[in-house]
């Protein structure tokens, strides 16, 4: 039996996909459009979340064994202009995810944030109560109680600031500003923002070990390490060899931004080290050094 991964072409979809396949497990790639990163060999199927029964179809057609829910609509500003949309990704699709595997018994482990929380007072456990704000906070919430109420069989993994070094991978901060640090140039960065930043293929594998552990209920599957966003981007500048005064510091508030941010959202990581072993979600280090290794293959 397959496992259908959603959002095939983005960041944590294209490596729980990659990591699938490399394991011999027989995948079902459910992405937007044609065919986009998707290596040959794995079966492609073109969904559009904005219309979400096309996915409890494709669920009901494939008989999956699992479903790896990854999709969403991630552009927080976006999300925030377009709130039916945002609704229509993020809750909709989530909820027939959730009744596709309710029809057909398949596992559910269905993606989710960091920006539940408010971020007045992380970092937080999977205990602690969410108060999402903004429209993106608010849809990706809905749609962990649409996955949890609907899917009998359900785990929510929550990840946080998502990066890779993948070439053809989404822009991200970490990317961009290694970009920007090669080229001797500036990079300003919040020091008032606090953050659990995640390597894709990390967030790819915490995931995987999640849907085979068997595991219920939330879940935080993000970097081990808790950092602002200004010693991110040090770190990055020293792993790159770079000169780490280029990172300028400034406060969240000097930039305007649609979207409410949370300031202090990083994950405690405990329960998912002790589920899947005390190095899998990687230190900051460790993760760097494998970001590197990406952008150079
Ligand atoms: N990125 C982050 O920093 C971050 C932080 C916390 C949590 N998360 C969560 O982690 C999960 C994975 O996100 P990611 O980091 O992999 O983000 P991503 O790279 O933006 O991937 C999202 C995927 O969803 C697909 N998608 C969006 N709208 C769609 C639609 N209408 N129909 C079909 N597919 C659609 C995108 O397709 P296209 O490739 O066509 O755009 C993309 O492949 C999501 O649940 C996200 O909320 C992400």
């Amino acid at each position: 039996m397959s496992v259908l991964v959603t959002g095939a072409s983005g960041l944590v979809g294209s490596r729980v996909l990659a990591r699938l396949a490399a394991a011999g497990q027989k995948v079902v790639a459910a992405g937007r459009g044609p065919r986009r990163a998707v290596p040959a060999g794995i079966e492609y199927v073109e969904v559009d979340l904005l219309r979400p029964e096309g996915l409890r179809a494709l669920i009901a057609a494939s008989a999956p064994r699992a479903v790896i829910h990854c999709a969403a609509m991630t552009d927080v500003d976006a999300c925030e202009a377009d709130p039916v949309q945002a609704w229509t990704v993020n809750v909709r699709a989530t909820e027939a995810a959730a009744l596709g595997c309710r029809d057909t018994g398949a596992r559910l482990v269905a993606l989710s944030t960091d920006y539940v929380f408010d971020g007045e007072r992380g970092p937080y456990s999977e205990d602690d109560p969410p108060n999402p704000r903004g429209v993106y906070a608010r849809t990706k919430r809905a749609g962990e109680e649409a996955a949890l109420l609907l899917a009998p069989d359900c785990a929510v993994a929550r990840v946080a600031v998502v990066y890779s070094g993948r070439p053809g991978a989404k822009r991200t901060f970490a990317s961009a500003a290694a970009d920007q640090l090669l080229l001797g140039k500036q990079v300003r960065a919040f020091h008032d923002q606090v953050v659990s930043p995640t390597l894709a293929d990390n967030a790819a594998e915490m995931t995987i070990g999640l849907w085979r552990s068997g595991q219920r209920g939330v879940w935080h599957c993000a970097g081990g390490s808790i950092v602002s966003r200004v010693d991110f981007a040090r770190a990055l500048a020293r792993k790159l060899g770079a000169d780490e005064r280029l990172v300028v510091p400034i406060p969240m508030s000097a930039v305007k931004l649609a979207a409410p941010r949370p300031a202090r959202c990083a994950l405690d990581v405990g329960r998912i080290r002790r589920l899947l072993g005390p190095s899998v979600p990687l230190e900051l280090d460790a993760a760097l050094d494998r970001f590197v290794a990406e952008r150079a293959a």
